[in-house]
């Protein structure tokens, strides 16, 4: 099963993937993971990221394209993906929708997690992740079970996101209506675009995503 959830900074797509990773084995293809990664390694590609992640930009369509069309071909994705921050713009949804249809994959879920625009500035602010292991948290609702220990790895030092300040968010909000909004027509048009209630908590959210797949 190929799906993708599509939603707002901080509507819980990197929250859901993850548990559906471990649920039903699919593999969760962040592409701002991916790029965060090649921050990480440096390089100009890299430092194009740096830069625009942290004003809260969109990266050229072309290589996101080639980013995930490269990803897509490795064996590991044959069990099923989750495309988590692809596509983004329609013409990455038009490029996506030819390479699926030249590896005779189908998309079988877009899934839209519905958040009003005002709750999500505190959700990215509050987020943090295990350093070592990268399990998700956030300061006031997803907190560790013993405070500062990571529940999955027993990990004791956790990061926060260079664009997860308020004043980024709010442009990556922006960005998210003008570049991403688009999509949803694209898709509602071609009968598999779901949406979801982002506003309940996170076991509810599940359990709606999970009502689409059954
Ligand atoms: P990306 O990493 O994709 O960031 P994003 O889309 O802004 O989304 P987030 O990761 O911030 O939010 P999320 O929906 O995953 O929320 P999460 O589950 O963590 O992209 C970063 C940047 O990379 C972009 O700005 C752009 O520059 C670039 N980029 C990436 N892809 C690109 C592309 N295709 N084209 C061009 N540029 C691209 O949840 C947030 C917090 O809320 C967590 O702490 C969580 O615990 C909590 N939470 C989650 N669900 C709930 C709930 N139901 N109730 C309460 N709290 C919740
Ligand atoms: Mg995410």
């Amino acid at each position: 099963m190929n799906l993708i959830l599509l939603g707002p900074p901080g509507a819980g797509k990197g929250t859901q993937a993850r548990r559906l990773e471990d649920t039903r084995g699919l593999v969760q293809l962040s592409t701002g993971d991916m790029l965060r990664a090649m921050v990480a390694e440096g390089g100009p590609l890299g430092q194009q990221a740096k830069e625009i992640m942290a004003a809260g930009k969109l990266m050229p369509d072309a290589l996101m394209v080639e980013i995930i069309g490269e990803r897509i071909s490795k064996p590991d994705v044959a069990n099923g993906f989750i495309l988590d921050g692809f596509p983004r713009t329609v013409a990455q949804a038009e490029a996506l929708d030819a390479m699926l249809a030249e590896k005779g994959l189908k998309l079988n879920h877009v899934i839209e997690m519905r958040v009003v625009d005002a709750v999500l500035v505190e959700r990215v602010t509050g987020r943090y992740t295990c350093a070592k292991c990268g399990k998700g948290y956030h300061d006031s609702f997803e907190k560790p079970k013993v405070e500062g220990v990571c529940d999955s790895c027993g990990g004791t030092e956790f990061k926060r996101r260079a664009d997860d300040n308020a004043e980024t968010v709010t442009t990556r909000l922006g960005q998210y209506h003008q570049q991403t909004a688009p999509i949803l027509p694209y898709y509602e048009a071609r009968g598999v675009l779901k949406t979801v209630d982002g506003m309940a908590d996170i076991d509810e959210v599940t359990r709606q995503i999970e009502a689409i797949l059954a």
